[in-house]
Parts: structure tokens; C-alpha cells; sequence
């Protein structure tokens, strides 16, 4: 087979023996990757992969078809379609996958918005549902809001019946994430200080993070997904002692795949029924060719897109 490989911090198509599933795993053959900013840090040196996947192959997400089965996998044979969440070596023609971290891929969402699915909604799902308690009716702030975990959380907010603000940069970006189920949708300067919110998903960091504590309801919580614009914070704890706020801070992919088991089979029974209804979406800013991996590794560096961008193969 062929792999997307990091190569003294460049991408590099090259040949890889075939990957022989054992114990429970799957062997995929790939259909679509989502590509994600993990993915440019780990090209960088940034961001090492867990110990028990492809140390040079990137990728956290896939969709594809199986083509394998371990020995004492039993939820799924071959041919059938699968999405699935790795800890890193999607972005190759065959892939090692867990069934435990795998789910049916509906036909209705296409090869494109199954492999742009696993990663963003299950580090949505876990941050607000899981991790931060949303409940009906809770004042959430999304930062970040267009971006492939934006845009799940929004949607996974308004599903469950929050009152959802989302803070995006690019105006013309206000229709499609009203459609997504925002109640409101802001500037980052302007939605840092509609507060009140029960719960801040923070997907940007940096300079509005203050701005964003200080709107906390009383007993209000921010989940800290992803700080690409700055992770250093000058913290008056006394702000959160009064309001008896919180701040939780959270990666998911060097997690253990028992944990990892349990967000997907969640998500399975929550989700799945959603998405193939398609009252959830997978918004797909772009898909690039799996062998032209730099241009849309490339596209993602550039920001403005809206939702995924996704590598496509033959399988
Ligand atoms: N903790 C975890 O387990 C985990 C899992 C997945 C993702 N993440 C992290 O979560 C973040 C979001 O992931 P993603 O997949 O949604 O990325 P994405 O698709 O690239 O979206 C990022 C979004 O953030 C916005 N943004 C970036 N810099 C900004 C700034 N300075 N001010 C305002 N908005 C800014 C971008 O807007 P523009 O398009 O206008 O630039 C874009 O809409 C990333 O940092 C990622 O690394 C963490």
C-alpha cells in the first residue's frame, strides 16, 4: 500500500507493507480522512502520536470500507462501511483501526462527510455533553464556531436545546452557522461580551480567553479544546472562587481505547441516527485527492474554511 508519510517535517506519498489486522482490529481500506490541525503540528514535530500507531503516518479520522478482520473482531466484516477514529495513521490507502472505534458509515452522508465525521463530533460530544453537563436550555458559547469542531458543537449544542452564540471571524460565515442551529452568531469581540453563558467552548485561545472567564455564569464552566491562538492566560482565580466557576482542559487522542470505546459506542447510539437522518451535518469546506495531501494540508494552515477538509482515495 501507499501512505501519506512525515518525512523531516514534509509529507511524502510512499510505499508501506500491508498492515495485517490482529486481536479486534480492522483493516480498512480508506475512502476519505478528514485532515486536521493535528495533523499540521504532528508534520511539524509538534504533536507526537500515541505509541501504538503508525509513528510517521498521519491522520485521526477515516471512513472506508473493511477489507480485514482480526481474529476476534465481531461487529463488523468484510465489506462493510466504517467510520472510525484512530490515534493517528488514517491518511494512507489501508489502515489498522480498533473495532471498538469504529461505527457504521451511513450511505447517506457520502465517503466525504464520513471521513470528516469521527474526530470533530467526538471532541464535541465529549466536551459538551460529556465533560461539560450541557443541558437544555444552557447559554453556550462556541469560539472558533466555523471550523470542523465548531461546527459540530453547534449543532450538538442546539440539538440539545441550548441557547447557542457563536463566535466566528468571517461575516459571511453568520447564515450557514444560524442554519446550524446558533442562535446567535458574532464577531469574537462582540460575542466575548454577550455573556452571560453557562459554558464556553473554547476552540481558539489566546487573547479573548479573560474576555471569555469574565462572561462565566455562576457555576459556569469552559471546556479548553484548542488554543492555536495562544495558551498562556493571566488567571484572577478569585473570579471563579465568586462565581464558583471552573475551567476544564481536555485532548482526546492519547486517551486509552477503553475510554475511547465507550465516546464511540455514545455516540453510535446518540448520533448515528441523527446523521443518517442528516439533522446532523458534516459541513466539507473542500476534499483534495489523498496523493495531493500538502495542498490540503496547505488549505487547512490558511483557515477560512468552513467545516472539514477531506482527503479522498480510490479504497
Ligand atoms: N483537545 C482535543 O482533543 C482536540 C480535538 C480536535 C481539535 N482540537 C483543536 O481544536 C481547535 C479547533 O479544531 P478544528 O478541527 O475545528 O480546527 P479548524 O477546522 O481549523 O477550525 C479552527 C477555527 O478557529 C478559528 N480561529 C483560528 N484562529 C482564530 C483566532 N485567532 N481568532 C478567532 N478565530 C480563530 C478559525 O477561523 P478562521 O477560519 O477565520 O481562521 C476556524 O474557524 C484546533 O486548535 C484543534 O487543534 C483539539
Amino acid at each position: 500500500m501507499h501512505a501519506l508519510t512525515v518525512v523531516s517535517g514534509q509529507l511524502e506519498w510512499a510505499s508501506r507493507p500491508d498492515p495485517m489486522p490482529q486481536g479486534s482490529q480492522l483493516l480498512v481500506g480508506v475512502r476519505a480522512a478528514g485532515v486536521n490541525p493535528a495533523d499540521l503540528l504532528q508534520v511539524r514535530g509538534h504533536y507526537p502520536p500515541p505509541p501504538d500507531v503508525p509513528q510517521d503516518v498521519p491522520g485521526l479520522e477515516l471512513a472506508g470500507t473493511v477489507v480485514g478482520v482480526g481474529p476476534l473482531a465481531r461487529r463488523f466484516k468484510v465489506g462493510d462501511r466504517v467510520m472510525a477514529l484512530v490515534g493517528g495513521g488514517a491518511q494512507a490507502e489501508l489502515a489498522l483501526v480498533e473495532e471498538s472505534a469504529a461505527l457504521p458509515a451511513p450511505v447517506e452522508i457520502g465517503w466525504e462527510g464520513a471521513g470528516g465525521f469521527m474526530e470533530a463530533f467526538a471532541t464535541a460530544y465529549d466536551a459538551l455533553i460529556i465533560q461539560g453537563g450541557l443541558t437544555v436550555g444552557a447559554r453556550v458559547l462556541v469560539t472558533g464556531a466555523a471550523g470542523g469542531v465548531g461546527t459540530a458543537a453547534v449543532q450538538l449544542a442546539a440539538l440539545a436545546g441550548a441557547a447557542v452564540t457563536a463566535s466566528v471571524r468571517r461575516t459571511d460565515f453568520h447564515l450557514r452557522l444560524r442554519e446550524l442551529g446558533a442562535q446567535r452568531v458574532m464577531p469574537p469581540v462582540e460575542a466575548a461580551a454577550a455573556g452571560p453563558y453557562d459554558l464556553v467552548l473554547e476552540l481558539v485561545g489566546g487573547p479573548m480567553l479573560s474576555s471569555h472567564l469574565d462572561q462565566l455564569a455562576t457555576s459556569g464552566r469552559m471546556m479548553v479544546i484548542g488554543v492555536g491562538a495562544g495558551r498562556r492566560l493571566d488567571l484572577d482565580l478569585s473570579l471563579l472562587m465568586s462565581r464558583r466557576a471552573g475551567i476544564v482542559a481536555s485532548t482526546l487522542r492519547a486517551r486509552p481505547p477503553f475510554e475511547k470505546a465507550a465516546l464511540v459506542r455514545t455516540m453510535g447510539e446518540r448520533l448515528l441516527p441523527q446523521l443518517a437522518s442528516q439533522r446532523l451535518l458534516v459541513p466539507v469546506a473542500a476534499t483534495f485527492a489523498l496523493t495531493d495531501a500538502p495542498a490540503a494540508y496547505a488549505r487547512v494552515g490558511e483557515g477560512g474554511n468552513f467545516g472539514k477538509v477531506v482527503l479522498l482515495s480510490g479504497g
